[in-house]
């Protein structure tokens, strides 16, 4: 989170790289191709409305890693999104920034074959798959914008610790109702083929339906499946309930209320599912 950090000599001010498609390797485009056959087979009946639908998107002329000058043009084209390449992780500031001009930064390197499970770095099957799905979404892509507005706004508070929470339990670990179901769409479960099973299957997490304040309270493990869930009701209701909020004196409010581990239960809470929290059990929290 070093943040008066400039871009590696090679990117622009912006901290955006080429993605130079053309260096790809065959064994890379296998890897894309393999993990997306698997992914799409595994999320047809798990995957939010909004998030199948989006996967069109990434049908491309091409087979392999997408190439993302035309990606952009086809969800341009839907929401007015560009997908951009980046070295890996940029600063906070530099993110809010292109979030806030609908462009989505991506790393542009991809995972070996024995990290095909699991891996904590956001390479560009997390980036592109993970996400870009779901800005294809009319909704959700104004809420990632308004996120990134948010988010700069965030830094002048000295909340970005609080907003970040709730990126990671929407964007990336978030589920939805569903015609009375739970269903998946946050970037970190979808992309993951043990986590697309576990959020929506197993006994271990708790599921509580989605609150702001409450989801910014809370703690989140960056290196192992998630102990809990938040569940909306519609992305239409994130959307609303986040831009018609002002955040400032909730930011206030947060200071003098105590965070809480990814595991606690509140009074308040609304529980879809009271998990047993057996997975994590044994295992020392990193966040
Ligand atoms: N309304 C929020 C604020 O006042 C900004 C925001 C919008 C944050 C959408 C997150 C998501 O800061
Ligand atoms: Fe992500």
């Amino acid at each position: 989170m070093a943040d008066i950090v400039s871009p590696p000599p090679e990117a622009a001010p912006d901290w955006t790289v080429p993605q130079d498609w053309a260096r790809y390797t065959a064994h890379e485009h296998a890897i894309w191709d393999l993990l997306f056959a698997r992914q799409s087979a595994q999320l047809e009946g798990r995957a939010a409305k909004a998030f199948l639908r989006g996967l069109d998107v990434l049908h491309l002329s091409k087979p392999g890693v997408p190439e993302f000058r035309e990606l952009s043009d086809r969800l341009g084209a839907l929401t007015g999104w560009q997908v951009v390449a980046v070295p890996g992780l940029v600063p906070d500031a530099v993110f809010f920034e292109h979030l806030a001009n609908r462009r989505f930064p991506a790393g542009n390197f991809i995972r070996s074959a024995d990290q095909l499970d699991y891996l904590q770095e956001p390479d560009v099957f997390h980036d592109v798959f993970g996400h870009v799905p779901m800005l294809a979404d009319p909704v959700f892509a104004d809420y990632m914008q308004a996120y990134g507005e948010g988010g700069l706004r965030s830094l002048g508070f000295g909340a970005l610790d609080k907003l970040a929470r709730l990126y990671w339990y929407t964007v990336e670990f978030g589920l939805v109702r569903e015609q009375g179901g739970l269903r998946l769409f946050g970037s970190g479960i979808v992309s993951s083929h043990g986590e697309s099973r576990f959020a929506l299957d197993d006994p271990s997490p708790n599921r509580i339906r989605f609150d702001l304040v409450r989801v910014m309270r809370t703690r989140y493990r960056i290196d192992d499946y998630q102990q809990v869930y938040f569940v909306l009701d519609s992305f239409e209701d994130l959307l609303r309930q986040t831009v018609e909020t002002d955040f400032a004196p909730l930011y206030a409010r947060l200071e003098a209320l105590p965070d809480l581990a990814p595991d606690a239960l509140l009074p308040d809470d609304a529980i879809i599912t009271h998990g047993t929290q057996e997975y994590a059990r044994g295992k020392v929290l990193i966040d």
